[in-house]
Order: C-alpha cells, then sequence, then structure tokens
C-alpha cells in the first residue's frame, strides 16, 4: 500500500471519477475526506467503501462556489482527522450553450466551482501545509478541454484552460515548499456529467468512433493515475498534466 498514514480530501467524491480515486486512494491506505455539494446515498456509498477498506472516513458538505464553504471544508477536515496530505480537486461542472447565449449566471456557476473554487480550496489547503510545515501533494482533475476545444462548452474550456496555467504556476511556486501539483486530463469516461450523451445512441456512437481504444472511459481507469501522482513513486513529478483519454486527444485522420 501505497498511501499507509497519509489522508486524502477528494472533492466532489459522491460520484463519477472523485468516488472512484477516493476508493482507490483508501485502497493504497490512505484516510479519506469525501466532500460534495449534497451528501446523499451515493457520498454514503463512497464513505461505507472506505470503512470496508478498514480506513477512516469523514463526510464533509461543501459548495465549492462558496470560499467560507472551502475554509470551513479544510478546518473541519484538518479537526476531525488530523491533518490533510493530499488535495484531489476533482469537483467540477459544465453547461452546454451556443457562445451567445452563454448567461452569466451559467458562466459563473461554471467558473465558480471549476476554477475559484479549486483555486480557493486550494489556497486553504497550502496554508494548512504552511502552517504545520509539512510537504503535501495536489492533484486537479482538469480534462482533455484543457487543450482541446469543446465547442458549446466555452465556459467549461475557459476554466479547464485556466486549471492547465494554474498547475504550471503553483508548481514553480509551491515546489520549494515540498508541494507538487498536477492534473489529470480525463477524456470521455461514463459518469453523471455525460448523463446526456449516455443516453444519446447516436451522439455516443459518434463519440466512440473518435476514441482509438473504441470506448469511453470508466472512472477506475483514471482513479490508478492518482493513487500514482498522491504516492511517493511520483515525489519527482510536478506540473504536469497527464491525458487518460483512450487516445481522443490527438486523433486525427483524412479518412
Ligand atoms: C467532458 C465531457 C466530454 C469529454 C470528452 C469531458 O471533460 O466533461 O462532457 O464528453 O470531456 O469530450
Amino acid at each position: 500500500m501505497k498511501l499507509q498514514g497519509k489522508t486524502a480530501l477528494v472533492t466532489g467524491s459522491a460520484q463519477g471519477i472523485g468516488q472512484a480515486i477516493a476508493i482507490r486512494l483508501a485502497q493504497e491506505g490512505a484516510d479519506i475526506i469525501v466532500d460534495d455539494r449534497a451528501l446523499g446515498q451515493s457520498a454514503q456509498e463512497t464513505a461505507d467503501a472506505i470503512t470496508a477498506l478498514g480506513r477512516r472516513v469523514h463526510m464533509i458538505q461543501g459548495d465549492l462556489a462558496n470560499t467560507e464553504d472551502d475554509r470551513r471544508v479544510i478546518a473541519e477536515g484538518v479537526e476531525k482527522m488530523g491533518k490533510i496530505d493530499i488535495l484531489v480537486n476533482n469537483a467540477g461542472v459544465e453547461k452546454h450553450a451556443d457562445f451567445w447565449d452563454v448567461t452569466e449566471k451559467d458562466f459563473d456557476f461554471v467558473l465558480q466551482i471549476n476554477l475559484r473554487g479549486t483555486f480557493f480550496i486550494t489556497q486553504d489547503f497550502v496554508n494548512h501545509l504552511r502552517a504545520t510545515n509539512r510537504p503535501g501533494r495536489v492533484i486537479n482533475i482538469s480534462s482533455v478541454h484543457e487543450e482541446l476545444p469543446f465547442p458549446h462548452f466555452s465556459t467549461y474550456c475557459a476554466s479547464k484552460g485556466a486549471l492547465k496555467m494554474l498547475c504550471r504556476d503553483l508548481a514553480v511556486e509551491l515546489g520549494p515548499l515540498g508541494i507538487t501539483v498536477n492534473n489529470i486530463a480525463p477524456g470521455a469516461i461514463a459518469t453523471p456529467i455525460n448523463t446526456a450523451l449516455l443516453n444519446n445512441p447516436q451522439l455516443l456512437a459518434l463519440l466512440e468512433s473518435k476514441i482509438p481504444l473504441g470506448r469511453l472511459g470508466k472512472p477506475e481507469d483514471v482513479s490508478g493515475l492518482a493513487a500514482f501522482l498522491a504516492s511517493d513513486d511520483a515525489s519527482y513529478v510536478t506540473g504536469a498534466t497527464f491525458v487518460v483519454d483512450g487516445g481522443l486527444l490527438h486523433n486525427y485522420h483524412e479518412q
């Protein structure tokens, strides 16, 4: 087990990629703080899976869009678990809209969670590490769309492009503190963020035809990389984006 004695906070871990990462880090020996906007049945399932692995778990409700919540999530996590070593910034949302129709409300919704929330919860985490004079790991779940255009998702692309630069910038600024910062950029993964797509057989087939490995990813296709980045094996890895997309990003054909 690579993460014995570590505590990880995974935002948005009630479902999808966040849930798989929380469980995978627990399999590697970490205690876990499960955080989500709403703590319903699926958050409880994440927590139960972690408990069944013999790890400690604490659940916290927090809306990333609210910086007071971000502060409270870190403070409460530290209070209940004693410390936090690993922050996985997984929570994210997207809104489909033609660019000319994007409302300020939708813009704020996406940017406040994907960028502003990630920014300030990371700041709170880094201040916890500074106060306790300890190294740490930041792993952002970005997207292939930190690189690849995604027409009709301009707010999402703007937020993920910003995460790409934030990762590089923080890796340089926080390196001297022993804090590594890396991005995982998933492609099309079958999770609730893709519900509309998953329910549209035509769109789904079109997307699959563009993925060299011929299928959508599963949350578990992403979680092993997060475990690696959180582990000592990755202690010299920082400021990098790791794509997990079945080959989607660089797929180009003339025929
Ligand atoms: C988005 C999905 C999209 C996938 C591949 C992800 O970041 O959340 O909606 O299907 O990228 O384009």
